[in-house]
């Protein structure tokens, strides 16, 4: 239906008019941009004409990156909310994929082959496969569900367009490999989510951007990388308090470490575990709604994953004083 629709609207362009006819060929791209927004595409579609505008004019080492990410301040019924944009760093590497990816990247060889780990709809697979290609890597996906394949979703068709290898294996399969700590597999590890050592640096730089020091920080999370990296970066004893939104259910280990290290540093760290819609990839009817009332009323959209369940979090919680989002992006294929 789609393809068929798409070569309609090209046929359309070549069969009856020429580029020559501008106020033709204008209503025709106006038809064709709402078409793409309408098929939600219009990811690939922003990426390809971002790659096309900045990567002609960036050396070929750097990335069309937004960076540092806009602050910006909402003026929401009832309350202020500042926001920081960290969904505009990049269509594809959005969010806090690159800040989690920079230090990974910076540490490998030229040329030197990757293996990484993910669910169907994780942010992360893309993320990885197009930074790969960009740095000259070959990269192994390996997906959780072994019976999925490339077809499966607009997701990981894009990341084989990005020449990554995608290799599908069963869930438990996928656990027993987390538990192991990934090992057994070619090349250098990236594990599931970006996360590692390597995340830490990056993701400081987030708090390292705010010029201010907030009186509430509030982001979703999931391996707990990003937040990691953002307690590591604040100095001890800082008054800004730290809400961290699980996405996943349980998510004992992680939330023990960053606690600990808030601890340690005498931050106070919130660990929210109520509102994860019961676990990573599951939202209810009313969670959906909410967002799509958010992204009508602010142009910001929100993924139902990760910052849907941070707007629901907010919803539900008055906090005093100066609250700043991360925004942690989350790519809709
Ligand atoms: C959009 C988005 N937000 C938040 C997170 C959670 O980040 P972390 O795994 O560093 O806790 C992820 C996962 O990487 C994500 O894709």
């Amino acid at each position: 239906m789609l393809t068929t629709a798409l070569a309609a609207i090209a046929a359309f362009e070549v069969v009856f008019f020429s580029k020559h006819d501008k106020t033709l060929f204008g209503f025709v791209k106006i038809l064709w941009v709402q078409f793409l927004f309408k098929h939600r595409i219009y990811n690939i579609w922003l990426c390809s004409k971002l790659h096309h505008c900045t990567f002609t004019t960036m050396k070929s080492d750097q990335f069309p990156f937004n960076l540092p990410s806009p602050l910006e301040k909402l003026h929401l019924p009832g309350r202020d909310l500042w926001i920081k944009r960290d969904d505009l760093i990049h269509p594809i590497v959005s969010g806090n994929k690159w800040r989690k990816l920079k230090g990974f990247f910076q540490i490998l060889v030229p040329g030197e082959p990757i293996t990484t780990f993910g669910g169907a709809y994780s942010n992360h697979l893309p993320a990885a496969a197009f930074a790969a290609k960009h740095f000259g890597h070959p990269i192994i996906g390996v997906v959780r569900g072994e019976e999925l394949n490339a077809r499966s979703n607009g997701l990981l068709a894009y990341c084989q367009s990005q020449g990554m290898a995608l290799e599908f294996i069963s869930r438990s399969a996928f656990k027993f490999l987390r538990e192991q700590g990934w090992t057994g597999y070619r090349g250098r590890i990236l594990p599931e989510g970006g996360a590692g050592p390597h995340a830490l640096e990056g993701c400081g730089e987030i708090w390292r951007e705010l010029a201010d020091e907030p009186d509430h920080l509030v982001l979703a999370s999931g391996t707990c990388a990003t937040v990691s990296g953002i307690l590591a970066a604040m100095p001890p004893h800082c008054k800004t308090q730290v809400h961290a939104v699980s996405a996943v259910k349980g998510a004992l280990k992680e939330h023990t470490a960053v606690q600990q290290q808030a601890s340690a540093k005498h931050i106070t760290l919130h660990w929210e575990d109520e509102i994860h819609f019961g676990g990573f990839g599951k939202w209810s009817p009313s969670l959906l709604e909410e967002d799509k009332k958010f992204e009508k009323s602010t142009g910001i959209p929100l993924d139902p994953n990760y910052n849907g369940k941070v707007w629901a979090y907010l919803q539900r919680t008055s906090l005093e004083g100066k609250v700043v989002w991360i925004h942690t992006g989350g790519v809709r294929f």
